[in-house]
Formats: structure tokens, C-alpha cells, sequence
């Protein structure tokens, strides 16, 4: 019997998303569910109750009917306490819970006996869960909207003009922390001419603001800011003191400021204070995307628009309800890739799998039992040996098991040793020729290792597509076993040896061209 989707309309005030889109539920329906959708559910993000029966969903007339009669609930925002009282015994609901900043209600939805799948909770990490990421889906529309709020609250263009009425600057902008919602921003801004700076305490962000575009400032203090899991941490006063030089210079040089920066658990760290906003030059904008955690400006007011010293101070806290047609799509396409893991079998039953690292995530409740928080990550953003330039050297005692602590003087001596005895022992003992490609054995592990390594884990899948193209190599050895000098008698190749010849050469084939393809597709997909 296939399971119910349902999709209520949001109730918390203001909010114009929707969990599920016409588009999607045609998907939905392929995979085996029946959807019902609450009237006027997308009224707000301009989809009619119509396009959604079209889609072959059930328009249900209201809330009550709509939860009783759904085995799953996919919503944007976490239910209401009376919303919770709707819901069906051992049911489901999909959506944004945020289980730590929210107790009372995880004990109240525990309490019904349901399970619940946390968007906000997926581990980001990894790299099969980035398709239902819904706070990267939310965070880039959100980086995207802040420079339109930017734009509209500021008095000038922000690409730069020669006109016959005399030459208009581009316009500067500041975008601090740059996370996915700041590197939209920085995209967005860059593509309407303006320029662009931006800064982050995360060494590795560098890169990704030149790769948009922009340019990195540094702050001029060694000190890395990764805290784990791909997040920031609470940096040292003496970092905290550099940076605001820095960002005291940037206010009075730049006219936007975008702010994004958090700390997973933190309050927002105050970044801008107010001498800063004093110093930039009247009409600037700032548009603070922490303002919900209590925002890097110190004079953001969450939720509203306010001029202050003559610089205009955006606090909006629904910037992707604000842009609601995108968001519910991105949102909707997210639920639906989290459907596709959680019903394999295409028979529109769900399967919630607690031995899947992603579903294992997401999970907070399962059948009334809490089951958040869930074990650490397994993977982090950042190398293990990533850059800890500032960090104390380790004690020599560190634990010799410990993982990334470096190796005794004398351990490594007697591996070294051992090593050389062994290569020894093969060097008097093997064939010339073995040596030889021995050599070459030894050489390739060593910079297969280094390579691989040295490499995000993030970036693992197409560095691993363009090296097994790369690895097709080997199909010159089996030209160069197919066309041997057919004139010798002593080199011509067995027939099995052919046949092995070919074999090789059409899996290789098979290898290189898929190996290419993939990567081309991966690299496709960071394309305009
Ligand atoms: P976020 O929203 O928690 O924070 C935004 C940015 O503010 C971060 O880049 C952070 O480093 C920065 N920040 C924090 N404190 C700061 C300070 N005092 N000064 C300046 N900047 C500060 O971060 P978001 O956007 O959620 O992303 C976190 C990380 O996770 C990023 O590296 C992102 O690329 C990564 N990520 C990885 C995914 C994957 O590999 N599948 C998916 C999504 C995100």
C-alpha cells in the first residue's frame, strides 16, 4: 500500500515557502507515494491549487484533514505546538527542527511517537548527502537576495559606467565570512559589476573567493579558524583585535557590507561595531545574514530595516521566503532526493535506515525515541595535516597511536632502516628487469599517496574520475602486445595473449572515456 506525502501550508507568520512543488510531486508519484497538498499550501510562492492537481496530487481543504490522513509530512519551518497535536501516531515529518536550540519541542514530537528527519541536521560532509543540503539549497538563495536587498537600499549603480553624464565609479562591497551564503553573494555582486572583497577565518575559503571572483584580505595574524566539521571557532583576542583593524580600514573604504559569519552552537561573533558603521560613508548599506543569532553589526535590529548614522542597516531574517518561487523549488528538489534514499525500492514506502550515515543524521527522532545528537562525522572538510601553523607543537609524549601525531626520531630511523635491509635483500637477490620496474612501483605509490592525501576529502570524487582516465595509460601495453614486429616468429603473441591484448584495451577504453566524462560533468556542474 504506497504512503501518503503530505504537505500542509506553513503557519508560522510570514512565511511564503512551500515543501513541495508541482514539478516534484510528478516525481514523488513516480517513486510510489500518493501526495495530498493542502489548499493554497502554494499560494505564496505562486503555485495555484490547480497546477499542483495537475501534477496528480490530492488538494485536501484543510490542516486537520491534511495531517491525519499523511504517513510522511514534508514542511519548510518545524511544526507549532498545534501542529504537533495534528500529527498521526507513528508518522513521519520532514523539515527544519534545529533539535538544539529547540528541546521543548523535540520532547513534545518525541512524546507522539514519530519519527523525524531534521533538514537542518544532514552531515554536510558528506559528499552523497550535498543533494538534499537544504541549508546550502536555503544559504546560497539567501546569499543571492542580500545583494538584491543590498542593491535596492543603495543609491547608486553597482557596476561601474562611462556615461556622456560623466563616469560612475563601481560600487565596493565587504562581504565577511564566506560560507556558501557569502560566496553567492560574492558571485551575485561580481556579476552585476560590482567589486568585491570578502574575508573569512577558514584558510581553505581563500581560494573559493578568487574562484568567484573576489578578492581575499587577510587578516594580518597567523591563526587557523577551522573548527571541525567544515565550521568556524571562536577565534583568540589576539586575532579578534587584528581583524577589527582590518574591518574598521574596510568600512571606510568599501560602501556594502554583507555580513555572514557563524559559529555552529555560538552566538554571532560581533564583527562591525558601531564606531565602524560611524566611519563608512552615509548611504552605505549593510545587510546582516547573521541577524537571527544576534548579528555581526552590533546595531542590526533582527528582522527589520533601520538607518543609523546614515548607513542602511538590513536585519531580514526571511530572505528566502523573500524569494520564494526559488527556494520552495530548491527545497522540494531536496525532499525529493531525501524520498529516493529513503524509499529504494521505488514501492512509495519509506525506509528510515539507521546503518546510512546520512539518514543516521537526519534522524532525530525515530519512533518517539530521540536519537539526536547522532555520532560524530566520520569525515572532515579539511585534510587532518591542513595548515595549524599557529597552534603549539605537540608534546613529544603524544600518544603513539593518535592519529596525525608525528612519529619518534627513533621509530623512524628503524623504519627506515628495516626499509633499506629489505630493499637490499631484493636488489642481490631479483632480476635485473623486476628491479627495474620495481623502482617505478615503489615511485608511483609514493606520489599516488602524497596526491591523495594532500587532497579535501570534499574534492576525493573527481580527483578519483580524472585519475582512473589517467590510469588508462596501461592501454599502451596492450598496443604494444597487439602489434608486436609480425615478421619474428619469436615475438609474435599467443592468441590468448591477443585476446587478453583486446580484453584490455576495451575495458581501459571504457575506463578512460568514463573517467573523462564523469569529471567533465562534475566540473559541468561549478559552470554558468
Ligand atoms: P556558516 O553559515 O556556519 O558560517 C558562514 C561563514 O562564516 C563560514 O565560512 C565561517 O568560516 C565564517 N566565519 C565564522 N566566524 C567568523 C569570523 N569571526 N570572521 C569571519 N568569518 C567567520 O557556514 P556555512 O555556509 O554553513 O558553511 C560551512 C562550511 O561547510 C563551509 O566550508 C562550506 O563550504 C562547507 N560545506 C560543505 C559541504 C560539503 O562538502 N558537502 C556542504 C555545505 C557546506
Amino acid at each position: 500500500m504506497p504512503q501518503v506525502i503530505g504537505v500542509p501550508r506553513e503557519t508560522a507568520s510570514g512565511e511564503k515557502r512551500v515543501a513541495t512543488v508541482p514539478e516534484v510531486v510528478e516525481k514523488l508519484i513516480k517513486l510510489g507515494f500518493s501526495v495530498s497538498v493542502e489548499s493554497g499550501a502554494g499560494d505564496a510562492a505562486n503555485f495555484s491549487d490547480d497546477t499542483y492537481r495537475a501534477a496528480g496530487a490530492t488538494v485536501v481543504d484543510n490542516a486537520a484533514a491534511l495531517w491525519s490522513g499523511s504517513d510522511i509530512v514534508f514542511k519548510v519551518r518545524g511544526p507549532s505546538a498545534e501542529e504537533v497535536a495534528l500529527m498521526r501516531e507513528g508518522g513521519a515529518l520532514v523539515s527544519f527542527i534545529w533539535p538544539a536550540q529547540n528541546p521543548d519541542l523535540m520532547r513534545q514530537l518525541a512524546a507522539r511517537r514519530v519519527t523525524i528527519l531534521a533538514m537542518d541536521s544532514l552531515p554536510r560532509m558528506l559528499s552523497r548527502a550535498q543533494k538534499m543540503d537544504a541549508l546550502t539549497s536555503m544559504a546560497g538563495v539567501t546569499g543571492y537576495r542580500a545583494v538584491i536587498e543590498a542593491a535596492h537600499a543603495f543609491g547608486r549603480f553597482l557596476t561601474g559606467q562611462i556615461t556622456a553624464a560623466g563616469k560612475v565609479p563601481p560600487a565596493k562591497f565587504f562581504i565577511a565570512g564566506a560560507g556558501v551564503a557569502g560566496l553567492a553573494a560574492i558571485g551575485t555582486a561580481v556579476g552585476m559589476g560590482a567589486i568585491v572583497r570578502a574575508n573569512d577565518t577558514r584558510a581553505e575559503v581563500a581560494d573559493q573567493v578568487v574562484s568567484m571572483g573576489g578578492e581575499f584580505v587577510k587578516v594580518d595574524y597567523e591563526e587557523e579558524g577551522s573548527g571541525g566539521g567544515g565550521y568556524a571557532k571562536v577565534m583568540s583576542e589576539g586575532f579578534q583585535k587584528a581583524q577589527r583593524e582590518m574591518y574598521a580600514k574596510q568600512a571606510r573604504e568599501v560602501d556594502i557590507i554583507i555580513t555572514t559569519a557563524l559559529i555552529p552552537g555560538k552566538p554571532a561573533p560581533k564583527l562591525i561595531t558601531a564606531e565602524m558603521v560611524q566611519s563608512m560613508k552615509p548611504g552605505s548599506v549593510i545587510v546582516d545574514l547573521a541577524a537571527e543569532q544576534g548579528g555581526n553589526c552590533e546595531l542590526t535590529e533582527p528582522g527589520k530595516l533601520v538607518v543609523k548614522h546614515g548607513v542602511t542597516i538590513v536585519g531580514y531574517t526571511d530572505l528566502p521566503s523573500r524569494l520564494a518561487k526559488q527556494s520552495s523549488t530548491l527545497y522540494a528538489t531536496n525532499l525529493f532526493r531525501l524520498a529516493e534514499e529513503l524509499c529504494k525500492t521505488k514501492d512509495g514506502v519509506i525506509n528510515v535506515n539507521m546503518e546510512d550515515d546520512a539518514i543516521r543524521g537526519l534522524t532525530v527522532i525515530k519512533d518517539g525515541t530521540v536519537s539526536w545528537p547522532p555520532p560524530a562525522p566520520k569525515v572532515a572538510a579539511a585534510p587532518a595535516g591542513a595548515p595549524a601553523k599557529p597552534m603549539a607543537a605537540p608534546p613529544a609524549a603524544h600518544g603513539h597511536g593518535s592519529q596525525g601525531a608525528p612519529m619518534s626520531g627513533g621509530k623512524l630511523a628503524a623504519m627506515f632502516f628495516a626499509g633499506a635491509i629489505l630493499f637490499w635483500f631484493i636488489g642481490a637477490n631479483a632480476p635485473a628487469a623486476f628491479l627495474a620496474h620495481f623502482t617505478v612501483f615503489i615511485l608511483a605509490c609514493f606520489v599516488g599517496y602524497m596526491v591523495v592525501w594532500n587532497v579535501t576529502p570534499a574534492l576525493h570524487t573527481p580527483l578519483m574520475s580524472v585519475t582512473n582516465a589517467i590510469s588508462s595509460i596501461i592501454a599502451i601495453g596492450a598496443l604494444v602486445q597487439i602489434s608486436p614486429p609480425m615478421d619474428d616468429a619469436a615475438t609474435r603473441p599467443g592468441g590468448w595473449i591477443l585476446g587478453m591484448a583486446v580484453a584490455a584495451l576495451v575495458l581501459t577504453a571504457v575506463n578512460m572515456f568514463g573517467g573523462f566524462a564523469v569529471t567533465q560533468r562534475m566540473l559541468a556542474m561549478f559552470r554558468r
